[in-house]
Protein backbone atom coordinates (compact mmCIF):
# COMPACT_ATOMS: atom_id res chain seq x y z
CA UNK A 1 0.00 0.00 0.00
CA UNK A 2 1.14 3.42 -0.49
CA UNK A 3 1.17 6.76 1.24
CA UNK A 4 -0.05 9.98 -0.82
CA UNK A 5 1.19 13.10 0.45
CA UNK A 6 -0.34 16.13 -1.02
CA UNK A 7 2.69 18.85 -0.81
CA UNK A 8 5.22 16.42 -1.09
CA UNK A 9 7.67 18.88 -3.02
CA UNK A 10 7.68 21.65 -0.80
CA UNK A 11 9.55 22.25 3.09
CA UNK A 12 8.00 20.02 5.44
CA UNK A 13 6.39 17.59 2.74
CA UNK A 14 9.69 16.87 1.19
CA UNK A 15 10.81 16.30 4.64
CA UNK A 16 8.32 13.58 4.87
CA UNK A 17 8.54 11.78 1.86
CA UNK A 18 12.17 11.31 2.53
CA UNK A 19 12.00 10.02 5.80
CA UNK A 20 8.80 7.51 4.12
CA UNK A 21 11.14 6.30 1.47
CA UNK A 22 13.51 6.32 4.00
CA UNK A 23 11.32 3.83 6.19
CA UNK A 24 10.81 1.29 2.75
CA UNK A 25 7.14 3.17 1.86
CA UNK A 26 5.46 3.38 -1.32
CA UNK A 27 5.09 7.13 -1.55
CA UNK A 28 2.87 9.06 -4.24
CA UNK A 29 3.11 12.85 -4.27
CA UNK A 30 0.48 15.31 -5.66
CA UNK A 31 1.61 18.90 -5.68
CA UNK A 32 1.03 21.63 -8.13
CA UNK A 33 4.37 23.00 -8.16
CA UNK A 34 3.32 26.65 -7.42
CA UNK A 35 5.41 26.97 -3.89
CA UNK A 36 6.93 23.63 -4.14
CA UNK A 37 9.98 22.61 -5.67
CA UNK A 38 10.56 19.50 -8.25
CA UNK A 39 13.76 19.32 -6.97
CA UNK A 40 12.65 18.49 -3.45
CA UNK A 41 11.11 15.29 -4.38
CA UNK A 42 13.69 12.67 -4.20
CA UNK A 43 12.18 9.77 -4.70
CA UNK A 44 8.48 8.14 -4.95
CA UNK A 45 5.91 9.00 -7.73
CA UNK A 46 5.18 13.01 -8.38
CA UNK A 47 1.87 13.86 -10.13
CA UNK A 48 1.59 17.81 -11.06
CA UNK A 49 -1.72 19.01 -9.87
CA UNK A 50 -4.06 20.53 -8.27
CA UNK A 51 -6.14 19.17 -4.80
CA UNK A 52 -8.93 21.61 -5.93
CA UNK A 53 -9.26 19.33 -9.35
CA UNK A 54 -11.46 16.39 -8.28
CA UNK A 55 -10.83 14.71 -11.42
CA UNK A 56 -7.11 14.73 -11.45
CA UNK A 57 -7.38 13.64 -7.82
CA UNK A 58 -9.58 10.70 -9.27
CA UNK A 59 -7.11 9.63 -11.21
CA UNK A 60 -4.46 9.71 -8.90
CA UNK A 61 -6.63 7.86 -6.10
CA UNK A 62 -7.47 5.55 -9.31
CA UNK A 63 -3.24 4.61 -10.15
CA UNK A 64 -2.22 3.38 -6.79
CA UNK A 65 -3.42 1.61 -3.73
CA UNK A 66 -3.48 4.16 -1.34
CA UNK A 67 -4.08 3.46 2.10
CA UNK A 68 -3.10 6.72 3.93
CA UNK A 69 -2.99 10.63 3.11
CA UNK A 70 -0.67 12.61 4.55
CA UNK A 71 -2.34 16.31 3.63
CA UNK A 72 0.40 19.65 3.65
CA UNK A 73 -0.70 21.29 0.34
CA UNK A 74 -1.85 24.55 1.29
CA UNK A 75 -0.77 28.39 1.50
CA UNK A 76 0.95 29.25 4.54
CA UNK A 77 1.85 32.79 4.73
CA UNK A 78 0.26 34.66 7.79
CA UNK A 79 0.37 38.17 5.91
CA UNK A 80 -1.12 37.33 2.51
CA UNK A 81 -3.54 35.31 4.42
CA UNK A 82 -4.88 38.71 6.33
CA UNK A 83 -4.73 40.92 2.72
CA UNK A 84 -6.59 37.87 0.85
CA UNK A 85 -8.92 35.65 2.74
CA UNK A 86 -10.28 34.18 -0.49
CA UNK A 87 -7.22 33.19 -2.02
CA UNK A 88 -6.48 30.94 1.54
CA UNK A 89 -10.61 29.70 1.81
CA UNK A 90 -10.56 28.49 -1.39
CA UNK A 91 -7.13 26.44 -1.85
CA UNK A 92 -6.86 25.48 1.74
CA UNK A 93 -10.65 24.89 2.70
CA UNK A 94 -12.46 24.01 -0.73
CA UNK A 95 -9.12 22.30 -1.26
CA UNK A 96 -9.42 20.02 2.04
CA UNK A 97 -13.13 19.56 0.95
CA UNK A 98 -11.72 17.91 -2.44
CA UNK A 99 -9.39 15.58 -0.99
CA UNK A 100 -11.96 14.14 1.69
CA UNK A 101 -14.42 13.57 -1.07
CA UNK A 102 -11.66 11.67 -2.84
CA UNK A 103 -10.68 9.94 -0.40
CA UNK A 104 -14.57 8.64 0.43
CA UNK A 105 -15.16 7.62 -2.83
CA UNK A 106 -12.47 6.20 -3.14
CA UNK A 107 -12.03 4.32 0.53
CA UNK A 108 -9.04 5.49 1.86
CA UNK A 109 -9.71 6.27 5.43
CA UNK A 110 -6.80 7.60 6.91
CA UNK A 111 -5.27 11.20 7.12
CA UNK A 112 -2.99 12.98 8.74
CA UNK A 113 -2.86 16.54 8.26
CA UNK A 114 -0.24 19.65 8.61
CA UNK A 115 -1.62 21.82 10.96
CA UNK A 116 -0.24 24.68 13.19
CA UNK A 117 0.32 26.59 15.95
CA UNK A 118 -2.01 29.33 14.85
CA UNK A 119 -5.38 27.76 15.39
CA UNK A 120 -4.41 28.74 19.00
CA UNK A 121 -4.22 32.67 18.55
CA UNK A 122 -2.88 34.28 21.55
CA UNK A 123 -2.44 31.57 24.77
CA UNK A 124 -3.86 32.19 28.02
CA UNK A 125 -1.38 29.44 28.89
CA UNK A 126 2.11 28.29 28.62
CA UNK A 127 3.70 25.98 27.40
CA UNK A 128 0.45 25.32 25.37
CA UNK A 129 -1.08 21.76 25.30
CA UNK A 130 -4.23 20.50 23.16
CA UNK A 131 -6.63 21.19 25.65
CA UNK A 132 -6.10 25.15 24.90
CA UNK A 133 -8.55 26.83 23.54
CA UNK A 134 -8.83 27.54 19.60
CA UNK A 135 -8.57 31.49 19.03
CA UNK A 136 -6.84 31.90 15.47
CA UNK A 137 -5.91 35.89 15.30
CA UNK A 138 -5.32 35.29 11.74
CA UNK A 139 -7.18 33.68 8.50
CA UNK A 140 -4.36 31.21 7.56
CA UNK A 141 -4.17 29.34 10.74
CA UNK A 142 -8.82 29.98 11.14
CA UNK A 143 -8.34 28.05 7.47
CA UNK A 144 -6.35 25.36 9.27
CA UNK A 145 -8.82 24.87 12.31
CA UNK A 146 -11.75 24.93 9.79
CA UNK A 147 -9.82 22.16 8.00
CA UNK A 148 -9.44 20.62 11.17
CA UNK A 149 -13.51 20.67 12.12
CA UNK A 150 -13.80 19.24 8.70
CA UNK A 151 -12.41 16.29 9.42
CA UNK A 152 -13.94 15.90 12.44
CA UNK A 153 -17.56 15.78 10.80
CA UNK A 154 -16.23 13.32 7.96
CA UNK A 155 -14.61 11.40 10.65
CA UNK A 156 -18.22 11.15 12.20
CA UNK A 157 -20.36 10.46 8.77
CA UNK A 158 -17.47 8.40 6.75
CA UNK A 159 -15.13 6.83 8.99
CA UNK A 160 -11.90 8.90 8.03
CA UNK A 161 -9.64 9.48 11.11
CA UNK A 162 -7.83 12.15 11.09
CA UNK A 163 -4.16 12.83 12.87
CA UNK A 164 -4.10 16.72 12.90
CA UNK A 165 -0.38 17.88 14.04
CA UNK A 166 -0.06 20.88 15.35
CA UNK A 167 3.56 22.64 14.88
CA UNK A 168 5.72 25.41 16.15
CA UNK A 169 8.31 26.76 14.65
CA UNK A 170 9.47 24.38 12.02
CA UNK A 171 13.42 25.01 10.78
CA UNK A 172 16.64 23.50 9.81
CA UNK A 173 17.20 21.13 6.82
CA UNK A 174 17.75 17.50 6.24
CA UNK A 175 21.45 16.12 6.93
CA UNK A 176 21.48 14.73 3.22
CA UNK A 177 21.90 18.20 2.03
CA UNK A 178 19.60 17.65 -0.86
CA UNK A 179 16.12 19.61 0.80
CA UNK A 180 16.09 22.34 3.25
CA UNK A 181 13.58 25.57 3.31
CA UNK A 182 13.03 27.58 0.03
CA UNK A 183 10.20 29.75 0.46
CA UNK A 184 9.69 32.72 -2.03
CA UNK A 185 8.89 34.68 -0.66
CA UNK A 186 10.77 34.38 2.77
CA UNK A 187 9.79 35.40 5.69
CA UNK A 188 10.47 33.15 8.71
CA UNK A 189 13.45 34.18 11.28
CA UNK A 190 16.21 31.53 10.65
CA UNK A 191 16.58 31.40 7.39
CA UNK A 192 16.07 35.64 6.65
CA UNK A 193 18.78 35.37 9.82
CA UNK A 194 21.69 32.85 7.26
CA UNK A 195 20.67 35.04 4.20
CA UNK A 196 22.37 37.84 6.49
CA UNK A 197 24.98 35.60 7.40
CA UNK A 198 25.73 35.02 4.23
CA UNK A 199 25.46 38.80 2.98
CA UNK A 200 22.49 38.33 0.63
CA UNK A 201 20.93 40.55 2.86
CA UNK A 202 22.46 44.30 4.30
CA UNK A 203 20.38 43.47 8.34
CA UNK A 204 18.18 41.58 9.70
CA UNK A 205 15.07 42.96 11.00
CA UNK A 206 14.11 42.67 14.33
CA UNK A 207 10.45 43.05 15.23
CA UNK A 208 9.76 45.13 18.23
CA UNK A 209 12.07 44.77 21.77
CA UNK A 210 9.33 45.93 23.98
CA UNK A 211 7.18 42.45 24.36
CA UNK A 212 7.12 40.86 28.38
CA UNK A 213 10.00 39.04 27.27
CA UNK A 214 13.48 39.00 29.16
CA UNK A 215 15.28 40.93 26.36
CA UNK A 216 12.01 42.72 25.04
CA UNK A 217 12.05 40.54 21.71
CA UNK A 218 9.00 37.36 20.84
CA UNK A 219 9.57 34.04 22.09
CA UNK A 220 9.41 30.79 19.94
CA UNK A 221 9.45 27.19 20.32
CA UNK A 222 11.56 26.16 17.04
CA UNK A 223 11.87 22.27 16.04
CA UNK A 224 13.73 20.64 13.34
CA UNK A 225 11.77 19.95 10.16
CA UNK A 226 13.59 15.98 10.54
CA UNK A 227 11.59 15.61 13.86
CA UNK A 228 8.54 17.09 12.05
CA UNK A 229 8.98 14.70 9.60
CA UNK A 230 9.52 11.64 12.03
CA UNK A 231 6.08 12.67 13.69
CA UNK A 232 4.26 12.09 10.50
CA UNK A 233 5.26 8.84 10.16
CA UNK A 234 4.52 7.77 13.23
CA UNK A 235 0.99 9.24 13.00
CA UNK A 236 0.28 6.89 10.01
CA UNK A 237 1.50 4.10 11.98
CA UNK A 238 -1.21 5.15 14.76
CA UNK A 239 -3.89 5.05 12.07
CA UNK A 240 -2.89 1.78 10.86
CA UNK A 241 -2.85 0.66 13.91
CA UNK A 242 -6.73 1.19 14.59
CA UNK A 243 -5.77 5.16 16.70
CA UNK A 244 -8.47 7.09 17.01
CA UNK A 245 -8.78 10.72 15.38
CA UNK A 246 -6.70 13.20 17.61
CA UNK A 247 -4.79 16.57 17.81
CA UNK A 248 -1.16 16.79 18.90
CA UNK A 249 0.85 19.68 19.24
CA UNK A 250 4.46 19.41 17.76
CA UNK A 251 7.64 21.52 19.14
CA UNK A 252 10.22 20.90 21.46
CA UNK A 253 9.13 22.71 24.62
CA UNK A 254 11.94 24.66 24.63
CA UNK A 255 11.96 29.01 24.07
CA UNK A 256 14.41 31.22 22.31
CA UNK A 257 14.03 34.67 21.97
CA UNK A 258 14.81 37.04 18.21
CA UNK A 259 17.84 37.87 19.33
CA UNK A 260 18.65 34.61 20.71
CA UNK A 261 18.57 33.01 17.50
CA UNK A 262 20.49 35.76 16.01
CA UNK A 263 23.12 35.29 18.86
CA UNK A 264 23.53 31.14 18.33
CA UNK A 265 23.23 31.63 14.19
CA UNK A 266 26.37 34.24 14.68
CA UNK A 267 28.32 32.10 16.92
CA UNK A 268 27.47 28.76 14.51
CA UNK A 269 28.49 30.23 11.20
CA UNK A 270 31.21 32.08 12.95
CA UNK A 271 29.68 35.35 11.24
CA UNK A 272 27.90 38.38 11.98
CA UNK A 273 24.51 39.49 11.99
CA UNK A 274 23.79 42.95 11.65
CA UNK A 275 20.63 43.92 13.18
CA UNK A 276 18.20 47.09 12.73
CA UNK A 277 14.97 47.35 14.61
CA UNK A 278 11.52 48.08 13.44
CA UNK A 279 8.04 48.48 14.63
CA UNK A 280 6.61 45.10 16.08
CA UNK A 281 4.86 43.28 13.38
CA UNK A 282 1.03 42.69 13.18
CA UNK A 283 -0.43 39.74 15.23
CA UNK A 284 3.04 38.33 17.12
CA UNK A 285 2.52 36.64 19.94
CA UNK A 286 5.13 37.44 22.78
CA UNK A 287 5.40 33.87 23.98
CA UNK A 288 4.69 30.60 21.79
CA UNK A 289 5.95 27.43 23.43
CA UNK A 290 4.58 23.80 22.79
CA UNK A 291 3.95 20.93 25.28
CA UNK A 292 4.12 17.89 22.61
CA UNK A 293 4.00 15.15 25.74
CA UNK A 294 0.70 13.91 24.35
CA UNK A 295 2.50 13.72 21.16
CA UNK A 296 5.46 12.03 22.50
CA UNK A 297 3.29 9.52 25.05
CA UNK A 298 0.43 8.85 22.62
CA UNK A 299 2.39 8.50 19.06
CA UNK A 300 5.99 7.46 20.84
CA UNK A 301 7.33 11.01 19.16
CA UNK A 302 11.20 11.34 20.29
CA UNK A 303 12.57 14.53 19.14
CA UNK A 304 16.21 14.10 18.15
CA UNK A 305 17.89 17.59 16.88
CA UNK A 306 16.02 19.86 19.31
CA UNK A 307 19.07 21.18 20.17
CA UNK A 308 19.02 24.97 18.83
CA UNK A 309 22.80 25.00 17.71
CA UNK A 310 22.13 21.43 15.74
CA UNK A 311 18.99 23.18 14.65
CA UNK A 312 20.75 26.02 12.97
CA UNK A 313 23.71 23.98 12.27
CA UNK A 314 22.17 22.02 9.58
CA UNK A 315 19.97 25.11 8.27
CA UNK A 316 23.49 26.73 7.40
CA UNK A 317 24.84 23.97 5.67
CA UNK A 318 21.67 23.87 3.26
CA UNK A 319 22.20 27.56 2.49
CA UNK A 320 26.09 27.78 1.99
CA UNK A 321 25.55 24.75 -0.47
CA UNK A 322 22.46 26.39 -2.05
CA UNK A 323 22.23 29.96 -1.32
CA UNK A 324 19.89 30.36 -3.64
CA UNK A 325 17.95 27.71 -2.50
CA UNK A 326 16.59 25.26 -5.26
CA UNK A 327 17.75 27.67 -8.04
CA UNK A 328 21.20 27.24 -7.22
N1 LIG B 1 11.01 37.96 13.09
C1 LIG B 1 11.82 39.07 13.11
N2 LIG B 1 12.36 39.49 11.91
C2 LIG B 1 12.10 38.86 10.74
C3 LIG B 1 11.26 37.73 10.72
C4 LIG B 1 10.72 37.30 11.93
O1 LIG B 1 12.07 39.69 14.15
O2 LIG B 1 12.61 39.32 9.70
C5 LIG B 1 10.43 37.50 14.35
C6 LIG B 1 8.92 37.47 14.33
O3 LIG B 1 8.41 38.75 14.68
C7 LIG B 1 8.63 36.39 15.36
C8 LIG B 1 9.80 35.42 15.21
O4 LIG B 1 10.82 36.15 14.55
O5 LIG B 1 8.64 36.94 16.63
C9 LIG B 1 9.47 34.21 14.40
O6 LIG B 1 8.88 34.62 13.19
P1 LIG B 1 8.59 33.62 11.95
O7 LIG B 1 8.00 34.47 10.87
O8 LIG B 1 9.83 32.86 11.64
O9 LIG B 1 7.53 32.60 12.52
P2 LIG B 1 6.11 32.86 13.22
O10 LIG B 1 6.27 32.51 14.67
O11 LIG B 1 5.56 34.18 12.92
O12 LIG B 1 5.19 31.85 12.44
C10 LIG B 1 5.38 30.45 12.42
C11 LIG B 1 4.94 29.91 11.07
C12 LIG B 1 3.47 30.15 10.85
C13 LIG B 1 2.70 29.58 11.99
C14 LIG B 1 3.23 30.08 13.31
C15 LIG B 1 2.56 29.35 14.42
O13 LIG B 1 5.67 30.53 10.05
O14 LIG B 1 3.07 29.51 9.66
O15 LIG B 1 4.63 29.87 13.42
O16 LIG B 1 3.02 29.78 15.62
F1 LIG B 1 1.40 29.94 11.88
Amino acid sequence: MAVLVTGGAGYIGSHTVAELLARGEEVVIVDSLETGHKDAVLGGTLHIGDIRDSAFLDSVFAQHSIDAVIHFAAYSLVGESMSNPAKYYDNNVHGTLVLLEAMRKHQVSRIVFSSTAATYGEPERTPIDETEATNPTNVYGETKLTMERMMRWFDQAHDIRYVSLRYFNAAGAHENGKIGEDHRPETHLIPLVLQTALGQRKEMKVFGNDYHTADGTCIRDYIHVSDLADAHVLAVEYLRGGGQSDVFNLGSGNGFSVLEVIQTAERVTGRSVPTVLEERRAGDPAVLIASANKAKSVLGWNPKRDDLNVLIDSAWRWHQARPHGYDS
